[in-house]
């Protein structure tokens, strides 16, 4: 459907998600690209310019604390200033009109919350969240950049952020939460991800049952599967379908 014009395939798309009884989307880094969020492979990707195993590991943060909170306080100083584009905004009107849809999101920035989308699966963590590596304290702290290694305000331990690495499991509710609802789903919808990062990448092979909706400007694995495939950026896709849009 690569060639149908927009306007066709968000007609189609207003049909499929209006029907829909238990709809589900996953989403990545694309969906906050027009927010200012760097997305983390291809052209201008974060991982062009960092080493993911210097940084985003456990291992990494062991052998470096600092050097990894130096990254993360300048990933917040890049995302602080972000908010919610059009497809934020529709992902989270669209949640308030199907009590059983459920979204989950691969991005750690915190602007599908700040969308206001409740029913929502942060499936790698928050980047605002601090978690104590001594006692599992958590904690929301929006500073930005965060001053120097940042301490437990109960036991005075390291904090890390509340993200997950790479080698470190999904935490297992958040997975089984999105397992069961890719499970079901009846329309699933993949919007600015890769799909090349497992286990996220694998949800869609749980949902033969559904129809798969791919919205990306760029081809991934998941596109020869597609049902729908939309090669146009989020937030231009989904504006003119949120309900004050003109026209
Ligand atoms: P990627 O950076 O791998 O992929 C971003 C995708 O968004 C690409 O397929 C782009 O074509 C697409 N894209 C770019 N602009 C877009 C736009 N305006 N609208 C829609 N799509 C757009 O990001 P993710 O797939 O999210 O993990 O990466 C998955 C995980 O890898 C991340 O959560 C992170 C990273 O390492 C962890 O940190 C654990």
């Amino acid at each position: 459907m690569t060639g149908t014009p927009l306007e066709e395939l968000r007609e189609k798309v207003r049909e499929l998600t209006d029907r829909a009884r238990r709809p589900v989307a996953i989403t990545g880094a694309g969906v906050s690209a027009e927010s200012g969020v760097p997305t983390f492979r291809g052209e201008d990707g974060l991982w062009k310019r960092f080493r993911p195993e210097e940084l985003a590991t456990p291992e990494a943060f062991a052998r470096d604390p600092a050097l990894v909170w130096e990254w993360y306080g300048w990933r917040r100083e890049r995302i602080a200033p972000a908010r919610p584009n059009p497809a934020h905004r529709w992902l989270a009107w669209y949640e308030r009109r199907k009590p059983e849809f459920l979204l989950i999101t691969q991005n750690v920035d915190g602007l599908h919350r700040m969308a206001g989308s409740r029913r929502l699966v942060e499936i790698h963590g928050n980047l605002w969240v601090v978690r104590c590596t001594r006692c599992g304290f958590e904690t929301e702290d929006r500073r930005a950049p965060l001053p120097g290694l940042p301490r437990c305000p109960r036991c005075q331990g390291l904090l890390r952020p509340g993200v997950v690495w790479f080698g470190e499991p999904i935490p297992a509710e958040a997975m089984a939460r999105a397992v069961e609802a890719v499970q079901r789903c009846d329309l699933l919808l993949v919007i600015g991800t890769s799909a090349v990062v497992y286990p996220v990448a694998g949800l869609p092979d749980l949902a033969p049952q559904a129809t798969l909706v791919e919205v990306n400007p760029a081809p991934t694995p998941l596109t020869p599967r597609a049902h729908v495939s939309v090669r146009a950026p989020a937030g231009e896709f989904f504006g003119p379908l949120l309900p004050e849009a003109p026209g």
